[in-house]
């Protein structure tokens, strides 16, 4: 048995990080099997990890307010399980059933995500942590396999999801996307004029999520019409973007936020900040999201500064993000 002190002197330890996203166009319809376009922010979440030398599983994550957090490894997944950890934790434990280990890790994280609206944090520490985990016992997997790897453990936390986050934490730019990863393609965009306006509601993505579903069992022809016209804008932004057409794309944003005003997502604050925006000159604008609060996004016509200052004088919230990030990556590995 090594001791404590030769663990520590010759442990690998890890650092991986992933980019947090924002949806383009095709929310909600791509829940249920529809094309969405998301791209990555340049807002990252890092996780370094090496082994303990213990049976157990320990976490320090200051900025998800846990503190010494441990769990032997049989207690792994298993209640009291805070919100900060349970993705990591989950994906830990389906790891250990497929590459069993002797023993345990010890996990830090490190968040640059602005206070006030995280975009996507979650898939991003499920992916930085699921890429330093497999980096650490030098499994190789292709972006699919870590895809499916870390879809599993947010479908087993959280039940609904298309995967359209955790694909844009792997693979990073701008992807066009087909759940659940079925379709990946990069659209090989620059920096996309885009200005993000928050509305100073956090929004319940599940929630949403479960009313259109409701709505959907109710009605549903409206809702898979509503699914259908969504999917042909997807598309049209697809090309858009091949083109580098930012007035349709700014048309084509328009269009998609009708179609989720009338599935019932948009709220007052969403479609004020919206037409605020619209009348300051943007091509177009649309909720980025699963709506209900949370963001705006639109697409500027070139001069972004009055569009802020419309969107700042409606109440909203600017916040400066870029778009077309890289995709997780291991920003050091001592072996
Ligand atoms: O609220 P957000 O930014 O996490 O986006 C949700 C997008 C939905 O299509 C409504 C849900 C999903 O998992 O695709």
């Amino acid at each position: 048995m090594e001791s404590f002190i030769e663990i520590m002197k010759n442990k690998k330890i890890v650092s991986a990080s992933a980019p947090g996203k924002l949806m383009l166009f095709g929310e909600h319809s791509v829940v249920y099997g529809h094309p969405c376009i998301v791209t990555a922010v340049d807002q990252r979440l890092t996780v370094n990890i090496h082994e303990n030398g213990e049976d157990v599983f320990t976490l320090e994550a200051p900025d998800l307010q846990l503190h010494a957090y441990a769990k032997t490894m049989e207690d792994l997944g298993k209640k009291p399980l805070p919100k900060g950890v349970r993705f990591i934790e989950i994906l830990y434990k389906n790891f250990l059933k497929k590459h069993p280990q002797e023993r345990g890790i010890h996990v830090t994280t490190r968040n640059e995500f602005n206070h006030t609206f995280g975009f996507g944090s979650s898939s991003a520490v499920t992916v930085a942590f699921a890429k330093a985990l497999t980096t650490l016992y030098d499994i190789t997997l292709t972006n699919k396999d870590l895809f499916d790897l870390c879809y599993e453990a947010v479908i087993e936390v959280q039940g609904v999801g298309s995967g359209f986050d955790i694909a844009a934490a792997i693979w990073g730019g701008t992807i066009f996307y087909v759940p659940a990863a079925e379709e990946v393609i990069q659209l090989n965009v620059e920096e996309l004029p885009l200005v993000v306006g928050y509305t100073g509601i956090k929004a319940d993505t599940p929630t949403i999520v479960r009313m259109v579903a409701s709505l959907k069992n109710r009605e549903p022809d409206k809702v898979e019409q509503i699914f259908e016209n969504i999917t042909v804008i997807v598309k049209k932004a697809q090309q858009a973007f091949i083109d580098d057409d930012k007035q349709f794309l700014g048309n084509l944003a328009s269009n998609n936020q009708d179609l989720l005003r009338e599935l019932g997502v948009s709220t007052k604050e969403l479609d004020n900040l919206i037409k605020a925006s619209e009348q300051a000159g943007s091509y177009g604008a649309k909720l980025s999201g699963a709506g209900g609060g949370d963001c705006m996004i639109a697409f500027s016509n070139g001069n972004k500064s009055n569009i802020e200052k419309a969107i700042d004088d409606a109440g909203g919230k600017v916040l400066h993000i870029k778009t077309n990030a890289p995709g997780v990556r291991i920003e050091s590995s001592n072996k």
